[in-house]
């Protein structure tokens, strides 16, 4: 979420003759982005602020501005405390992000801008270049929250819910498929909760039923060049029998749901505010897991909230055993401004909190590995993404499967491969990631890459990888 509005910021900002570059000393401009979901990612704001100063005293024209979620919760009291900081930008005000720098540079003191947009929602529109799209890109769908889980902020810096109309989320993602992208991510805080008079009702009058299923089928009938679908994050609440039908229906829709959980304790679940129990969660994964044969699942987990027991603690670790979580991401427990939980005491001792998350990496790391080993020897349909992150420099291309195992492949000469889906033979997993070769076949399909002849034969390809 925060990566995309960061894109966002830096579209709007061309749009008024901006452009980037690569060093701070050069900057005009320079805008940090923030998170406040967990205190660490604070605690990173304030040190960037800090080195920041030196800057602004060499160069006082420069100006300097927060956004995203630690702007919208801390406003006018971030200005006093950095003296040096222009401006103070919430995450529905970006399109005045512009505006709000041409005041700064003519001289107006300091400003904070942190008001929701309840009235007139606005979602700002992705602006796809032809050729420059990611193989990937995200489309927000809807933004706040309406949920009031007890340990989160996101209610107070992003707003109560509102969505974004289906008919404008098509048009920017066949905007994307036409400049090139091959996947989208849907993107909402409780991306499931999705609302729109203009789509069907939904089947059943269960409350926890909205119109989410019905935006995937319009997504899909309506931009057929689109090859995999994703979204993130949905509220288990509405992971109901309509959204498993669609898994089962829609062939674009990925094997794969991120569906966070953040404790299998029904007595913490209460306390969190997270209106499922462990029983309904479980059968809830189930429903999703039976939707395809080769359906995969991955969770956020909280350890340490206030209150939480060794018992407590076990019944998460029997919930990811019995869900068989492929993907896991957990963190400890960390009091944030506003939310309902600051009013329990914090008395996990940090030690404890240590121990159980590295336990329950532990035993989510187990199952990941697991799981990897049962791919080696299969073909996976690899969609292509771009060049290896983890060892650039090696003409390695990386892609992710239906699910969402990161796969590494031997870039194949003179055959453009971004982009494309592949049959990749899995030849050897990794801790977190496989690596394949692709069939011959699969690279006689590929297209010519420009300008390069094409090889009269194909290289065997041996994986370069060792290690994770
Ligand atoms: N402490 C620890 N983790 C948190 N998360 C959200 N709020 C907190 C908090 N106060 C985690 C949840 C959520 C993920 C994005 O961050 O697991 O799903």
């Amino acid at each position: 979420m925060n990566a995309h509005d960061s894109d966002r910021m830096a579209e709007v900002l061309e749009s008024h003759g901006w452009t980037a570059t690569h060093s701070a000393s050069d900057a005009d401009l320079i805008v940090l982005n923030t998170c406040s979901v967990r205190e660490k990612a604070e605690q990173k704001l304030r040190s960037e602020v800090g080195k920041l100063a030196p800057l602004k005293a060499r160069n006082p024209g420069v100006v300097l501005a927060v956004a995203g979620c630690v702007a919208q919760q801390e406003g006018e009291k971030l200005l006093a405390r950095a003296r040096h900081l222009d401006l103070v930008i919430g995450p529905d005000n970006i399109a005045e992000l512009p505006a709000l720098v041409v005041e700064q540079m003519a001289g107006a003191p300091p400003r904070a801008r942190t008001v929701f947009d309840i009235d007139a929602p606005r979602f700002l529109a992705a602006a796809p270049r032809a050729g420059k799209a990611p193989v990937s890109a995200y489309v927000t769908t809807m933004k706040g929250c309406d949920e009031r889980c007890s340990f989160c902020i996101v209610p107070y810096t992003r707003g109560p819910e509102r969505y974004r109309p289906s008919r404008e989320i098509v048009g920017e993602i066949a905007r994307w498929v036409d400049a090139g992208a091959r996947e989208i991510t849907l993107l909402g805080q409780t991306v499931d909760s999705f609302r729109d008079a203009e789509l069907p009702s939904p089947a059943s009058d269960d409350p926890d039923e909205s119109q989410f299923p019905e935006l995937l089928r319009r997504i899909a009938r309506a931009v057929p060049g689109l090859k995999r679908l994703r979204y993130a994050s949905p509220h288990p609440r509405h992971a109901t029998e309509s959204l498993a039908r669609v898994h089962a229906q829609l062939d674009v829709l990925a094997h794969h749901v991120h569906l966070p959980v953040q404790s299998g304790s029904d007595r913490i679940l209460k306390r969190m505010i997270r209106r499922t129990t462990h029983a309904e969660y479980l059968a809830r994964a189930r429903r999703l897991l039976a939707a395809r044969a080769d359906m995969t699942m991955s969770t956020d987990i909280i350890v340490g909230f206030p209150g939480e027991t060794d018992r407590d603690f076990e019944a998460t670790l029997d919930l990811v055993r019995e869900v068989g979580f492929t993907g896991l991401f957990g963190f400890k427990y960390s009091p944030r401004p506003f939310a309902p939980s600051l009013k329990l005491t914090d008395d996990v001792p940090e030690e404890t909190k240590s121990e159980r998350l590295a336990r329950l990496f532990d035993l989510a790391e187990g199952q990941t590995r697991a799981h990897l080993a049962t791919l080696v020897g299969t073909t996976q349909h690899v969609l292509v993404e771009g060049a290896s992150k983890a060892l650039a420099g090696r003409r390695l291309v990386e892609g992710r499967t239906h699910r969402n195992e990161i796969v590494h492949v031997e870039e194949p000469e003179g055959r453009a491969i971004i982009g494309e889906i592949v049959d990749v033979e899995i030849v050897r997993a990794n801790k977190h990631s496989l690596v394949g070769i692709p069939t011959a076949a699969a690279l006689e399909a590929l297209p010519r890459a420009d300008g390069r002849a094409a090889p009269n034969r194909h290289r065997r390809m041996l994986p370069l990888l060792s290690g994770s």
